[in-house]
Formats: structure tokens, C-alpha cells, sequence
């Protein structure tokens, strides 16, 4: 399945028919996941399916996909890495789906480190857009190299309140990416822009296979410092 080819088209779904997908789909999807690619190899997510979850900015739906990790550094930008290839797939079959921050399971012990949900199914809406009605920041803004198909992938990558906090600096053997601070008090509630890094390096990632380039990212902090944001890491 080409994943590439959806992030042209996907947008979040938040009304959604509540019959329940075919069995097989989701043992489908199963399959799938483990199959994609995995920002940190070593650093193992899990995932749970649920019928409910409560919440703020919740979406009524009729299956919701809990990923959650052990707390340990890296988790945030490895779940967004690994399920927004879900969140493509779920696109080219025609399945609906929403990232959602503060959905919380109602059926768990709590034991679990919850990253973060996925609601998901078939929408009552059209689940695909054309490249033009994105609504994304100018791409001058998150990157000095506007022309680079794997930075135009990214750019249209989901965000957590499309906050888009990614820059993309190319320089000549390499790429750096910084992460841009937020400001109070939107700093202050919101917790998940490492996931969202980890959304742009999928679409980033994605690209490259799409042109045969190789991709392959370091999370450091010893970029240049770079005025309003924070390095995240070099994608070689
Ligand atoms: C980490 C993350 C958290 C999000 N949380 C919510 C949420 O709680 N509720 C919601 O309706 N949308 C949520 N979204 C969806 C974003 O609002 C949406 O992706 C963004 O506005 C861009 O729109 P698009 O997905 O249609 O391209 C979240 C997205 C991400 C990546």
C-alpha cells in the first residue's frame, strides 16, 4: 500500500458512523502496524483498542486506539512516527481517523503510561481533500528549502491544535531540525509537540522511500541554537 500518496489527501474525521468496522479490518490493521516503520527499533510501544473515552475535545466514535509506552524519553515522537503510518492507511482504505490529545481510556486500570488516542471509523464525511484546502502555515515558514519533496511532505503533516511546531534547516550535508517553542499560555496545556515531531518525520520519512533517498534521524540537541526554537535532532 502506497502511504505516500495519502498525505496528499488525508484530514482529521470527527463524525463518524457508529457501526462498528468489519473484524477483519482491524485484524488487518493489526497485521499492518507491525509492519511499519519504527523511529527507535528499541524502544517498544503498545497500543489497545476501546469502545469509549472520556475527555475534552473528544470525537463520538465508534473505535479508539489507545498507545501508550513506560514513561522512558523519545516515546511522544516514536508513537507519532509509527501510527501516523496508521493514520495513512486508515486514509487510503477509506477510514476515517482523529489524533486526540486528552482522550482518556474509561476502562482501564490506569496502570498504563497513555501517550495519546486515536479515534477511528467509518466517517460520515468525505475523508480526503485536495492538496490545496490544507490549511498549513506558508511553507517559507518551516524551512529555508521550500523545493524539497520530503520537507513538502512533512509540511502537510497533522499537528496538535495545528500548532506545526517543526523547522526544517537544510544545510550542505545535512538536514537540522529545530522545534519550535511555544508561548504561554499555550506552553502551558500543551504537552504533545514531540509527537507532533515525530508526525512530520513520518511524512518526512515517507518521501524519502517515495525517491529512493535514504533517510535516517538522530534526536540531539547539539544543533546550532537557532533564535525561538529548541534542536530537536539531524535527519541524514
Ligand atoms: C498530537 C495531536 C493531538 C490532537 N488532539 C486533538 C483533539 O484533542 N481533538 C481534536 O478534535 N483534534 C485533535 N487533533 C487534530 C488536529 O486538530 C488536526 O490534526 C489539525 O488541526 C490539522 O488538521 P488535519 O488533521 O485535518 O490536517 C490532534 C492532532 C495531533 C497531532
Amino acid at each position: 500500500m502506497n502511504l505516500y500518496n495519502s498525505i496528499f489527501q488525508r484530514k482529521s474525521s470527527r463524525k463518524y458512523v457508529m457501526q462498528p468496522l468489519p473484524q477483519q479490518l482491524l485484524i488487518d490493521m493489526e497485521n499492518s502496524i507491525k509492519g511499519f516503520e519504527q523511529l527507535y527499533p528499541n524502544l517498544p510501544l503498545e497500543y489497545r483498542f476501546a469502545k469509549k473515552t472520556k475527555g475534552m475535545f473528544s470525537a463520538k466514535a465508534p473505535h479508539f486506539l489507545i498507545i501508550s509506552g513506560q514513561g522512558r524519553p523519545g516515546e511522544l515522537e516514536s508513537a507519532g512516527f509509527l501510527f501516523q503510518q496508521l493514520v495513512l492507511w486508515m486514509d487510503a482504505k477509506e477510514i476515517g481517523s482523529v489524533w486526540l490529545g486528552s482522550a482518556k481510556d474509561t476502562e482501564s486500570s490506569g496502570s498504563k503510561k497513555d501517550i495519546i488516542t486515536l479515534a477511528f471509523g467509518q466517517s460520515t464525511e468525505e475523508v480526503h481533500r485536495v492538496k490545496n484546502s490544507f490549511n498549513r502555515k506558508p511553507i517559507t515558514e518551516i524551512t529555508n528549502s521550500p523545493d524539497d519533496a520530503c520537507i513538502q511532505a512533512a509540511h502537510l503533516a497533522p499537528s496538535g491544535m495545528n500548532t506545526q511546531p517543526w523547522y526544517f534547516e537544510k544545510t550542505s550535508d545535512n538536514v537540522l531540525l529545530y522545534q519550535r517553542n511555544l508561548k504561554p499560555p499555550l506552553s502551558l496545556i500543551y504537552k504533545l509537540a514531540d509527537l507532533d515531531m515525530g508526525i512530520a518525520l513520518c511524512h518526512y520519512a515517507l518521501a524519502c522511500k517515495e525517491i529512493d533517498k535514504p533517510f535516517s534521524f538522530t534526536r540531539t540537541t547539539d544543533n546550532v541554537a537557532k533564535s525561538g526554537f529548541n534542536p530537536f535532532g539531524v535527519i541524514d
